[in-house]
């Protein structure tokens, strides 16, 4: 995640489980040339087949609990899934709707005097698909977001080792270069993120020094950097500003939340953001077809970033963090930081007070996941390795997370081809 951003979405998971689509018999593995038009493929002509549905009762049996410390060091305990699910932090809906909170009820012990070199970690939770993408569009639908100050909630993707202990802390963003000496650096996507509840959403993408964001401004409705190519290796990374007035925070929970969409091809990743009511109707009919829905927000890819290269086995990733890099990083320039007499607060003073918390939630309806309909299958095998899905240049395998799945092994991986196109501003 990035530390200037400002966005983050609400909303908690429910899968509905895996659609058995996504079995499908292991098949070879479609090698592209990079740079070569997949001429074949139209883009009128992509369809797009649900593979994965993360909604309702099933929801997280699609997901893992990460329970260590928080790698962006904030004042947050992320907990395992049966305390999360025993203390109402991650609750599925008799209507289906999940939600995800931070703990709104806990105090710390009684004459503890907090300070940010001696907060009061609150419970929160962050979920990781146990599969890994490496391709496909991407549906969440969301009805809140967490809100409020300290908070940092993230509605991202990234390769899952960079999510683990082993590198976080000192590697976040980078490639896992220790585990895996021979994968390709992979990127994170920032869809969704912000912290203290203000500002707008910053889609960003973060990966190594081969990637920079190029795209002609008209081709897009964020708003661009103001110097292009912007880099996206690492930190700040390359991003845009999705200015629609709801697209973050207490506005966005206001505007019942939203769709916030990623269709990522071997070409080129892009990010719709649409207020439920403006949704177009292919998404509630299950027949989406992003070639008709106008301007994407966020554009990458083409010549400045080969998108193959740059995003490898990326699971989706839901938290919210308290304080830490950003969130504390920002508290100071923040409307946050003073009690409503005037006088200072400190980001861990807010922590420490569970009232702050009654709007850190996550609800979400649904996030479907589909692979277009040319894909094809590839299984992983069990082989807790990347290199199947890392040593070619396929443009959008899903592969299950076999490394650090707890159940492995059942789900097969999809490829599917890209879109068309690449970014018309890519040049
Ligand atoms: C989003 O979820 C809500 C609640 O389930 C549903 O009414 C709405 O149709 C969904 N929107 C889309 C575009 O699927
Ligand atoms: C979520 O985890 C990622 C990876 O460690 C980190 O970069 C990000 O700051 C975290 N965000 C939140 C909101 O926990």
């Amino acid at each position: 995640m990035k530390m200037f951003l400002t966005t983050a979405v609400a909303a908690s998971l429910s899968i509905l489980s895996i659609v058995p689509i996504s079995l499908a018999v292991p098949a070879p593995i479609r090698r592209f040339k990079l740079g070569v038009r997949q001429t074949q493929v139209s883009a009128q002509g992509t369809t797009w087949t649900l593979s994965d549905k993360y909604e309702g009762q099933n929801f997280f049996d699609g997901w893992d609990f990460f329970k260590d410390d928080d790698p962006t060091h904030g004042f947050v305990q992320y907990q395992p899934e049966d305390v999360a699910k025993s203390q109402s932090l991650a609750v599925v809906g008799e209507d289906g709707v999940v939600t995800l909170s931070v703990d709104d009820k806990s105090t710390p012990p009684q004459g503890t005097t907090v300070s940010d070199d001696n907060p009061y970690k609150r419970s929160a939770v962050r979920i990781t698909t146990k599969k890994r993408y490496n391709g496909g569009l991407f549906i969440a639908n969301f009805s809140m977001m967490p809100d409020g100050c300290s908070t940092w909630p993230a509605y991202w993707y990234v390769h899952r080792a960079q999510i683990g202990r082993l590198l976080a802390s000192t590697l976040n963003h980078r490639l896992c270069p220790l585990t895996h000496p021979t994968v390709h650096p992979t990127g994170e996507l920032d869809i969704l993120e912000g912290v203290n509840g203000q500002g707008s959403n910053k889609l960003s993408a973060h990966t190594g020094p081969t990637c920079s964001l190029q795209v002609n401004p008209s081709d897009i409705l964020g708003t661009p950097p103001a110097t292009m190519p912007q880099s996206c290796d690492h930190q700040p990374g390359c991003g845009v500003s999705d200015t629609t007035p709801s697209s973050f925070g207490s506005a966005f929970n206001k505007a019942g939340g939203g769709i916030l969409v990623h269709r990522w091809t071997s070409q080129k990743i892009e990010v719709w953001h649409f207020k439920h009511e403006d949704a177009p109707q292919d998404i509630a009919n299950g027949a989406p077809n992003p070639d008709g829905w106008g301007k994407p927000q966020f554009m990458l890819g083409g010549d400045q970033c080969e998108i193959p290269k740059n995003f490898v086995d990326n699971s989706l990733i839901i938290n919210t963090s308290l304080c830490g890099d950003w969130a504390g990083g920002a508290w100071a320039d923040s409307t946050c930081n003073k009690k409503p007499d005037g006088t200072p607060l400190t980001c861990a003073e807010a922590v420490a007070d569970p009232k702050m918390f009654t709007d850190a939630k996550w609800k979400i309806n649904f996030i479907h996941v589909y692979q277009s309909g040319d894909s094809q299958v590839q299984a992983n095998g069990g082989n807790p390795s990347l290199a199947t899905t890392t040593s070619s240049t396929a443009s959008s395998t899903v592969a299950q997370d076999l490394a650090s799945d707890p159940t492995p092994g059942s789900s097969p991986s999809l490829q599917s081809n890209g879109d068309d196109g690449a970014p018309s501003s890519s040049g």
